[in-house]
């Protein structure tokens, strides 16, 4: 089985090289955990690796994605960025897509422009922050790639990040399920290997995305001691689940340096 790396060394030891290719992966934790910074760490470690990345972020223009990442010491300028929002086609084959949400508008509003095309009388509005939206950026991500297939999938190994999952049910939580699973069935294939973050409410604990998590192939959970307890920003990772791996039980400490980005450690 191929092994995918996170970007981060001592957790792919701790999944036994790597994340199973084509799985789902999903990130759940608080705010400032360090979610984003690990997607950043998986989509950074695909374009050295020369995979295709599609990089949805819904919370962060992808520049303010750039700088925190060169903070970190990985630098995407390095790499040929298409921002699928923009007007003008790419010059260069990209590296990399990114869908953030202006690009999500553009999308929404080509779809509703097509179905007021083919039927005028009932018109269909999507809004940016739908799963249909959001399926159909991707599929025209792997286009822009030119990773697409007959079928619109894609023939190559490609990663995806989706930065964050909550974002699309923000104001209808009791639709995660629903749309997790439509979202899984769009884009679950074997050379498709996902990182999806959602967020947990911290006042009741409850993942905003319940759902997501039981139809993940994986699930790496982070968060931080109480900080008016512990009086410091203390942070941890474990690995819940991960399919066909037998990873790492124990939790690790992560510390986020400049420079480096995340550094786990073992605690015994
Ligand atoms: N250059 C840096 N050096 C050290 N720590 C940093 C640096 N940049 C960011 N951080 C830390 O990383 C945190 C942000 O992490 P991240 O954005 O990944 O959180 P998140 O889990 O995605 O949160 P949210 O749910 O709000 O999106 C910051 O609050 C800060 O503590
Ligand atoms: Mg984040």
């Amino acid at each position: 089985m191929k092994r995918i790396s996170t970007g981060v060394d001592v957790l792919d030891k701790a999944l036994e090289g790597g994340i199973p290719q084509g799985s789902w992966v999903v990130v759940t934790g608080e705010p400032g955990v360090g979610k984003s910074i690990l997607c950043i760490h998986f989509a950074y470690a695909g374009l050295r690796a020369g995979d295709p990345v599609v990089y949805v972020t819904t919370e962060q223009e992808f520049r303010d994605v750039m700088e925190q990442a060169k903070q970190l010491g990985m630098d995407f300028s390095r790499f040929s960025v298409y921002n699928i929002a923009w007007k003008k086609e790419p010059e260069e084959l990209p590296e990399i897509v990114v869908i953030d949400i202006f690009g999500l508008l553009k999308v929404a509003r080509q779809l509703t422009e097509k179905s007021k095309e083919e039927s005028p009388e009932k018109v269909k509005r999507y809004a940016a922050l739908s799963i249909d939206t959001l399926i159909e950026a991707i599929n025209e991500a792997y286009h822009i790639l030119a990773v697409a297939g007959e079928k619109g999938t894609p023939e190559r190994h490609v990663r995806l990040v989706i930065d964050s999952m909550s974002a699309f049910w923000v104001d209808k939580p009791v639709m995660a399920r629903k749309y997790s699973y439509q979202l899984k069935i769009a884009t679950h294939r074997d050379n498709v290997t996902a990182m999806l973050t959602s967020q947990y409410a911290p006042t009741t604990r409850q993942a905003y995305g319940f759902g997501l998590e039981h139809i993940a192939d994986g699930v790496i959970h982070m968060w931080m001691d109480d900080v008016e307890t512990a009086k410091e920003v203390r942070r941890w990772l474990i690995i819940k689940k991960m399919r066909m791996t037998a990873h790492e039980s124990k939790a690790f400490r992560v510390r986020i340096e400049s420079g480096r980005g995340i550094v786990l450690e073992q605690v015994t």
